[in-house]
């Protein structure tokens, strides 16, 4: 496999602009998509492993039971489009009977990672076109010329639920507009449920989600040249009923300064960084949020439990 490029210099510049102004705010906040670096990606496939995080086993398995409804929608020679892919693992039971795709283009901001899994699947699926995108998704980036076929959005991990309600109404603006008419979108959507179930999920007991949000200090370290100390700082996740999310933290332990870039920032004892959010639905309501940006429902698919959803729209034709 070839060497991944390292990252271009408007990347560094565009983390560093983010980092400084999230930090320079009060309170602080870290844009989440800044914990997908080649380590939080590795990182975050640890989580999908850990007992508490019933999301990943949970939406696979919704997968496995219903793929051949999801591909009946999907419909023959389409192209699928997938939106933050990881490690495609989801999507693997989607490419095994969707065989006539006319190509797969998994986008993703950690490009190391990004290339790396779309070698794998170049090697699973030899007759598959395998087009990867190292992009941001939040901001405008290019496709490559895509073959003729019906396009649908592939959005799994709830990562939908990441953005607050500006964003996801934009992103989905955006889903839209690269579906075209007639296009499709299959989306992994989890669902409102018991707060210590949540909680759990996003702190679990052998701290791999902890160790996940505090590699973001380190990756400042690495990047921007930053001086955290991990040691000093505390991963929290806790749920906001009124905000119906959960929300992650970074900790100050202690009253201290941090340089980066040359610029110093003041952490008071117990002071929290905001760092990521992950909003949790009904079913009628993400179907109804969906309908507002030209999204129709026409197959919705849970697990027993109701943990979570994956949902099927269309824009119109
Ligand atoms: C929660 S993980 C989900 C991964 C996988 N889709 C799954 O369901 O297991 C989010 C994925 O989206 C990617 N990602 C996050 N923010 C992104 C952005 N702004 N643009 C592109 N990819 C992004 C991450 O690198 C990561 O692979």
């Amino acid at each position: 496999m070839q060497p991944a490029p390292p990252a271009t210099t408007e990347e560094r510049d565009a983390f560093l602009r983010d980092v400084i102004e999230g930090l320079s705010a009060s309170p602080k906040s870290v844009p989440c998509k800044y914990f997908y670096d080649e380590v939080g990606s590795a990182l975050f496939d640890q989580i999908t492993e850990t007992s508490e995080y019933y999301p990943t086993r949970t939406e696979l398995a919704i997968m496995q039971a219903h793929v051949s409804e999801m591909a009946d929608q999907i419909g023959s020679g389409a192209v699928l489009i997938e939106h933050g892919s990881g490690s495609s693992l989801k999507t693997r039971v989607l490419l095994d009977h969707l065989g006539d795709l006319a190509a797969y283009v998994p986008i993703d901001i950690s490009r190391e990672h990004l290339l790396a899994t779309a070698e794998r699947l170049r090697m699973a699926y030899p007759d598959l076109a395998i087009l990867p995108v190292a992009a941001d998704y939040t901001s405008a980036f290019a496709l490559p010329d895509l073959p003729d076929g019906k396009r649908v959005i592939y959005f799994p991990g709830s990562t939908i639920g990441n953005f607050d309600e500006e964003q996801a109404s934009a992103f989905l603006e955006q889903a839209a507009r690269i579906a075209g008419p007639g296009g499709g979108l299959l989306i992994g959507v989890d669902l409102k449920k018991d707060p210590a179930v949540l909680e759990a999920a996003y702190d679990d007991a052998a701290g791999v989600t902890s160790d996940f949000n505090l590699n973001l200090l380190d990756r400042i370290n690495r990047e921007l040249g930053g001086t955290f100390d991990r040691d000093q700082f505390k991963h929290r996740a806790i749920w906001n009923k009124a905000a119906s999310r959960i929300e992650t933290y970074l900790v100050s332990l202690r009253d201290q300064t941090v340089e980066i870039d040359g610029k110093a920032f003041h952490f008071g004892e117990g002071e929290a960084v905001h760092t990521e959010n992950s909003h949790k639905y009904t079913v009628k309501g993400f179907a109804a949020f969906a309908a507002q940006h030209g999204f129709r429902v026409r197959q919705c698919w849970t697990d027993p439990d109701d943990l979570f959803s994956v949902q099927y729209f269309e824009t119109e034709a």
